[in-house]
């Protein structure tokens, strides 16, 4: 009885499974199952180099069905992309996975959006085939750690079609960080009993050189805007992609113009959260794009990140940038660091190329990367990885002064500067245990002295110590 109700069970959730996978059998077929390959038709994808199972997120892909024996074309078929989550999960809903996007090719009218399935295209009509592409734009960037499955079924004819193997491609998501990661992921609470002086260096590196494809026609009106950001806590946010730009931001990138932004970053100071110092740095034009644009800033452990932006011009809505760079590590603040920049997109203009005439974007996008690997043919990043974009743009940092603060002004407990976690634990402990008082009360002494230690030794310019 058990198993007979085991047995009915199973196979309710194999028919609900298979509701939800798409059936690719072509509706003409009279024979119901596929015939074997035999290596004859095949599936590719665009990946390069080392990349062979791996996808990287937001990005265009061309994906080529082909027969390789020129007497056996096809006449239809569907390609469909999906989560392989989806086998093992009745309850898996299609709608609700972000798979990427297949886009049909308009010069190409072989194939459209079917209508029997989710993310899937077909053919149009029953001409001989001997190849077919298509496009695929790979899901967004999320934090979900996502395998996605292309599968292709080809028809030669009623009686004979193929599914599996050869037609069928899984990858999975490149986890690996993107070149321009700072060294450190943010973090809500910085530890340090010190406050430290920063340089930071824009360096350009956008050219005929080293960025060919659709170089401005008239050089000479090139520029890049200000260097323009702010030390600011972990809670603050100047700009980050996925978010809307602000409308500070939104006036740099499409005018390059700093007023708003810098007016925003004045008004959110406070020492308590938003932005502590502004970060200004000069403009260079076209021939000096080159020279370097620097700011010096202070960050304590209330605002231990910096985020930062600087405008292209021309472009629709284009800037470089860092956001939410993490200065404070549990071994001090960061010596140094240097992180390639590549171009952002603020959402607000639509505009595929630096001197495409700029419309306004209905509805309103959020920051993300430009269409890098755009299958369309005007953009200068047409079918290109970010990892083998050349950067627009080096940016350094460098620390320059430690400035311990006073045990009393540390461990006060009333202090703005409310110090450090282990701090406010330590507090605790001595109200539950008076006795260890004397003992606790020592460390955090000890952590500034290691820091004044660590900065005297260090290359990084003098500490102005006088406290210790
Ligand atoms: C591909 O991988 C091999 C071995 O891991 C490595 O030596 C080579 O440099 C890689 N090539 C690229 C382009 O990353
Ligand atoms: C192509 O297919 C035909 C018909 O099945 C077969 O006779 C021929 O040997 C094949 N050619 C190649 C190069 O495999
Ligand atoms: C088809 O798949 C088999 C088994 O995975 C593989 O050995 C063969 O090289 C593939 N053929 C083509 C043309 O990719
Ligand atoms: C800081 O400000 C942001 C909004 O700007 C707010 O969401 C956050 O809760 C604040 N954090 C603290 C610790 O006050």
């Amino acid at each position: 009885m058990l198993k007979k109700f085991c047995i009915l069970l199973s196979l309710l959730v194999l028919s609900r499974g298979q509701k939800q996978r798409c059936d690719q059998t072509p509706p003409q077929a009279t024979v119901i199952t596929p015939s074997d390959n035999m290596g004859i038709y095949r599936m590719s994808i665009s990946t390069k180099g080392n990349d062979t199972n791996i996808y990287r997120p937001d990005q265009t892909y061309v994906l080529k069905l082909t027969t390789n024996n020129a007497t056996r074309p096809f006449r239809w078929f569907m390609i469909t992309v999906e989560d392989p989550e989806m086998d093992n999960n009745p309850e898996y809903d299609p709608k609700l996975v972000d798979v990427g996007s297949l886009k049909t090719i308009d010069t190409n009218k072989q194939s459209r959006y079917s209508e029997r399935c989710y993310n899937s295209v077909e053919n149009t009509d029953n001409s001989d085939k001997y190849k077919v592409e298509i496009h695929w734009v790979s899901p967004k960037q999320n934090a979900r750690r996502q395998k996605v499955r292309l599968r292709a079924m080809v028809a030669e004819n009623k009686e004979v079609w193929h599914v599996g193997e050869n037609l069928t491609i899984t990858l999975e998501k490149d986890d690996r960080r993107p070149l321009d990661s700072p060294p450190y992921p943010p973090e809500p609470n910085c530890n340090l009993c010190s406050e430290a002086q920063y340089e930071v260096i824009f360096n350009g590196r956008w050219s005929r050189m080293t960025h060919p494809r659709y170089y401005p026609s008239k050089p000479d009106d090139n520029g890049y805007s200000h260097l323009v950001g702010a030390s600011h806590s972990f809670s603050h946010t100047i700009w980050q992609p996925a978010d809307q730009a602000s409308p500070g931001l939104q006036k740099l990138a499409e005018e390059a113009d700093i007023s708003l932004i810098e007016r925003e970053i004045i008004d959110s100071m406070s020492p308590l959260n938003g932005t502590r110092t502004l970060i200004i740095g000069k403009r260079r034009f076209h021939p000096n794009m080159g020279e370097p644009s620097h700011s010096l800033f202070r960050v304590d452990n209330v605002h231990h990140l910096f985020s930062l932006v600087v405008a292209i011009k021309p472009s629709p809505d284009w800037f470089l940038g860092a956001y939410k760079f993490e200065l404070c590590t549990n071994v001090g603040w960061l010596k140094e660091s240097e992180i390639p920049l590549f171009p952002w997109d603020a959402g607000t203009m639509d505009g595929v190329s630096y001197e495409s005439v700029p419309s306004i974007t209905q509805p309103r996008d959020v920051v993300s990367r430009v269409a890098v690997g755009s299958f369309n043919k005007e953009s200068p990043f047409y079918q290109m990885n970010l990892n083998e974009m050349k950067p627009f743009a080096l940016l350094q940092v460098r620390l320059l002064n430690v400035f311990p603060l006073v045990g009393a002004e540390c461990s006060q407990e009333d202090s703005v500067f409310t110090c450090s976690e282990v701090q406010n634990d330590l507090q605790e402990e001595q109200r539950e245990n008076p006795k260890e008082k004397e003992d606790e009360k020592e460390e955090p002494m000890i952590s500034e002295l290691k820091i004044a230690e660590e900065c005297i030794s260090s290359e990084w310019g003098e500490c102005l110590l006088n406290t210790v």
